[in-house]
């Protein structure tokens, strides 16, 4: 846009530069037709033109130069009537044949002006010159002026076709017809150059002296003179010519020079022409005839006539020299004038560039603006969307965090449902001596409603990428087997024929069991929802080299081919299939095993087989994290539990049992707690808190173990966890997390608060029974190695708290080793604790009293000194502290079955 402009501006300033010269259009252009430019008198004629004409600012003089040939100045006469010229001067070489030229001009309203020599006739504007017929009269009137008695005369004369030739032979004969004192010996007729004469005059010459000779000019006067002295006549013969030229070369000087005896001043007329064109153009008033002054220069005014002509030259110089300085300052008049109006268009330029560019400015601001606008508008928009996107994305997750919620809800009370139906079955069972229909149906349907909210769970983390698998060395016969175990009974029922086919040896694998029990299980019961009854459902493992196949094959319906490729997509059924299904299986089946890098695969053509393949070893698994054994994850149950009596539940043990362990459980779910004290009441002291008084309970009781629900009505398990391993009276108790969030990052909080075991619902009673004994053997163990190992308690499986605190005991004992009187209380104090909370803590830590602990340590001291001293048996007794050496010995006894003095020897 702004470049299409600059092309104007680029015009405008040229247009501001160029005008002026040609702006003034009243310049007069004069062309000059000149016969020739070879003489002097000629030069002196165009010399003369061309100084008026630069007086004359506005006139423009061109000469063309004919070289004294007709033809040519007949052309440039017709050249400059082309040209259009204001005004023509011609100063014809012959008269008639530039007649016609000249008469053209004038048609062509082209003003002429004849100089010096005439065309036949008056068909011009206006002729300029001398009288050539007196100039011919003046010349014979001088002669005879000069003469007394008798004299004879030669003339010669200018090319008789030129006017001037023919009147000045004219003027001077019709003198000399007059007189009888002259008498004209002969007339040659030369062309106006000296070389036209020599020749005649010369042989002429031979025959006859004249007294006096006329040349027509001055160059053949000169000529004559030449001749003349070749026959020694110079002296004797006087000679007249026409010109009178001023200069070296000039009659004046030829007269100076004695030479000619005299010349006829024949003024050339060239700035009087000029001044007759501009008078004609401007429309002045011009004669028509315009005759120039003539004058005979003899010896008498010849100084005279070189003074005013030596003044003429000077002034004419001086006119020069002004013509000069003026045209200098024309010419920087100009060449500033083009400065100022290049300054000029350049300053209008730059006005329009600065007034375009405030335009752009202004326009550039103003799409600014609206852009600006229209970006705060699709911000506002954007951040709407945001906006939305946000609140759709809230709405949705708490849409689905209270789906799952929910799900979890269900999960405990169904566990709850499902396993008392299965107590009151069995009972039945046992009474009745058989099962009804419909507590079937109820179990049956209550196992199928556990397992479809655990597919709606396992689908959710696996649509949230939060499912993490927990991969651990099995054997996959075995898992295959538990699963089996829950299709057997079906498989009678339905006269389905179950056959396996297995290697010999344990076949490992690297697998989460939970996942993997259930694909095994979605497949297998996929295999017999189509197999009808008299069929066969094979299961068949291969072990090769880096790998493991797991076959599934069943004799039933099969998939349509067209079904295929979706089967494993979420939510979708065979078309052959109108059974009930939530779709999902087979989708969280595959989904399961390619998280464990392997592949499921199905083929079907009569009946249907799955492949499926998993990795051998834990390579393929290094990005997860691989669980430590000492880590149980409880094996997720489906309908094992046994059911609890309803009964009213206690918090406290109704009888303490002393060889019991003392287990607190932090549970708010009374069900729950009813299943946990029925289940575990036998072996255990149970305590239950709610939440709230959690701690107070824990620090009265010190229990042996801690079970601990995640969501608490008051508090949170987490807090709790957190706060009993803080505190060293409690730091030494286990705590096992029992909770329905069964998500990594619940997982990983507990365990940093200090859980010791992670167990999520719904769980395997014996499970939890089996991980209870586990922790209390271990505690057994360790009891057992510190209370024998009472130097080195650096043990693996010992909390560090833990080390210390029995650290600070053997130090003070150790300390207060000879000291009978260092009491319980004693050390309680400088541990910071109670008396009773010494005691139990001891008791669950070592599993002794802290009395039965402090004599062990004394007992260990005095065999060390008994082996390696020889200090007396009852000093050794002092020395440890004992009150008396028989007391000593009986505990030495007691301890190592052998008296001290005995151990000595
Ligand atoms: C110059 C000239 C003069 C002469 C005139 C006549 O060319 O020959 O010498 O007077 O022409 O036209």
């Amino acid at each position: 846009m702004r470049t299409c402009y600059i092309p104007y501006f680029l015009l405008l300033i040229s247009t501001c530069i160029s005008c002026g010269p040609k702006e003034a259009k009243n310049h007069i252009q004069v062309g000059f037709a000149q016969a020739m430019s070879s003489d002097n008198w000629r030069k002196e004629m165009e010399k003369g033109m061309q100084v008026q004409s630069s007086l004359y600012p506005h006139v423009k003089l061109e000469i063309k130069n004919a070289n004294n040939n007709v033809e040519s100045q007949i052309q440039q006469i017709h050249d400059f009537i082309d040209e259009r010229v204001d005004v023509l001067i011609v100063s014809p070489i012959k008269s008639k044949p530039v007649t016609a030229a000249i008469e053209n001009a004038l048609k062509a309203g082209i003003p002429t002006i004849i100089i010096d020599r005439k065309i036949d006739g008056n068909n011009y504007t206006a002729y300029i010159g001398a009288n050539n017929m007196d100039i011919g009269k003046d010349a014979a009137k001088y002669i005879l002026s000069g003469i007394k008695d008798f004299t004879s005369v030669v003339q010669i004369t200018g090319d008789i076709a030129s006017s001037p030739a023919r009147e000045r032979q004219l003027g001077f004969e019709s003198v000399l017809k007059k007189s009888e004192k002259v008498k004209l010996l002969a007339t040659i007729h030369g062309d106006w150059e000296k070389p036209s004469v020599t020749g005649p005059l010369d042989k002429l010459l031979d025959s006859m002296t004249p007294g006096y000779i006329f040349a027509h000019n001055d160059r053949m006067a000169m000529g004559v003179w030449e001749v003349l002295k070749q026959h020694d006549l110079q002296n004797k013969v006087k000679i007249v010519g026409v010109d009178g030229l001023y200069g070296p070369n000039g009659g004046i000087q030829y007269v100076k020079d004695k030479i000619l005896l005299a010349t006829i001043l024949y003024p050339t007329g060239g700035a009087e022409a000029i001044d007759l064109a501009v008078k004609i153009v401007n429309g002045e008033f011009v004669h028509k005839n315009n005759t120039l002054n003539t004058v005979v220069i003899d010896s008498v005014n010849v100084d005279l006539m070189q003074n005013q002509f030596n003044k003429l030259v000077e002034q004419q110089n001086d006119i020069e020299g002004q013509q000069q300085v003026i045209n200098e300052q024309v010419k920087a008049y100009q060449s500033q004038n083009s400065m100022i109006k290049l300054m000029i268009g350049l300053l209008v330029l730059l006005l329009a560039l600065a007034l375009w560019s405030i335009y752009s400015a202004v326009k550039i601001s103003r799409s600014k603006r609206k852009l600006e606008i229209i970006n705060e508008k699709i911000k506002t928009q954007r951040n709407q969307i945001k906006k939305f996107a946000q609140q759709l994305k809230e709405s949705n997750d708490s849409k689905i965090n209270f789906f799952t919620a929910l799900s979890h809800e269900f999960k405990t009370p169904l566990t709850l449902i499902t396993s008392s139906v299965e107590t009151i079955f069995e009972q039945n069972k046992a009474l009745v001596g058989q099962s009804s229909f419909e507590m079937n149906l109820i179990i049956n349907n209550s196992k199928r409603l556990i397992r479809l909210i655990n597919e709606l769970l396992d689908f959710r983390k696996l649509e949230t990428d939060s499912f993490t698998l927990k991969p651990r060395k099995s054997d996959i016969k075995e898992i295959m087997e538990h699963v089996l175990g829950d299709f057997k009974l079906e498989a009678v029922k339905h006269s389905v024929q179950l056959k396996v086919k297995y290697p010999k040896s344990p076949c490992y694998l690297w697998v989460d069991t939970n996942a993997l029990d259930k694909v095994f299980f979605n497949v297998l019961s996929n295999a017999m929802k189509f197999t009808p009854a008299h069929g066969k459902i094979e299961v068949e493992i291969f072990e090769e080299e880096e790998k493991v196949k797991i076959c599934i094959r069943d004799t039933g319906i099969g998939i349509p081919q067209e079904d295929i490729q979706n089967i494993f997509n979420p939510f979708v059924q065979a078309s052959n299939n109108d059974r009930p299904s939530s779709g999902l299986g087979l989708y969280i089946a595959k989904q399961f095993i390619e998280l464990h890098k392997g592949t499921i695969a199905i083929h079907t053509q009569k009946g249907t087989e799955f492949i499926i393949v998993i990795p051998k070893g834990n390579k393929h698994l290094q990005h997860i994290k691989i669980y430590p054994d000492n880590i149980q994850i409880a094996e997720e149950f489906e309908n094992h539990l046994k059911p609890s009596e309803p009964e009213s539940i206690l918090f406290e043990p109704a009888s303490v049992q002393d060889n019991f362990s003392d287990l607190l459980i932090i549970e708010d779910n009374t069900d729950l707690c009813h299943l946990l004290v029925k289940q575990l009441k036998n072996d255990y002291n149970i305590y239950i808190s709610i939440g709230n008084d959690a701690i107070e309970k824990a620090l009265d009781i010190i229990p042996d173990i801690v079970i601990c629900d995640l969501n608490l009505p008051e508090t949170s398990g987490f807090e709790l966890a957190k706060k009993l391993k803080e505190d060293l009276r409690t730091s030494h108790i286990p705590v096992i997390v029992l909770t329905a969030m069964g998500d990594e990052d619940s997982y990983i909080k507990a365990m940093n608060a200090g859980a010791d075991f992670y167990i999520t619902k719904p769980f395997q009673m014996d499970a939890l029974k089996q991980v209870l004994k586990t922790i209390l053997y271990n505690r057994e163990r360790l009891r057992y190695y510190y209370t024998n190992k009472l130097d080195s308690i650096a043990s693996v499986g010992f909390d560090k708290d833990e080390q210390d605190f029995v650290k600070k005991i053997n130090t003070y004992v150790l300390e207060n080793l000879n000291n009978p009187e260092f009491s319980v209380e004693e050390l309680a104090k400088e541990l910071h604790i109670s008396r009773v909370q010494l005691y139990r803590k001891v008791k669950a830590i070592l599993g002794v009293s802290i009395s039965d602990y402090i004599n062990g340590v004394r007992l260990e001291k005095a065999q060390e000194l008994l082996q390696d001293s020889s200090l007396h048996i009852s000093e050794i007794a002092y020395g440890v502290g004992f009150s008396s050496p028989g007391y000593f010995s009986t505990a030495f006894k007691n301890k190592y079955g052998i008296t001290p003095k005995r151990y000595r020897n």
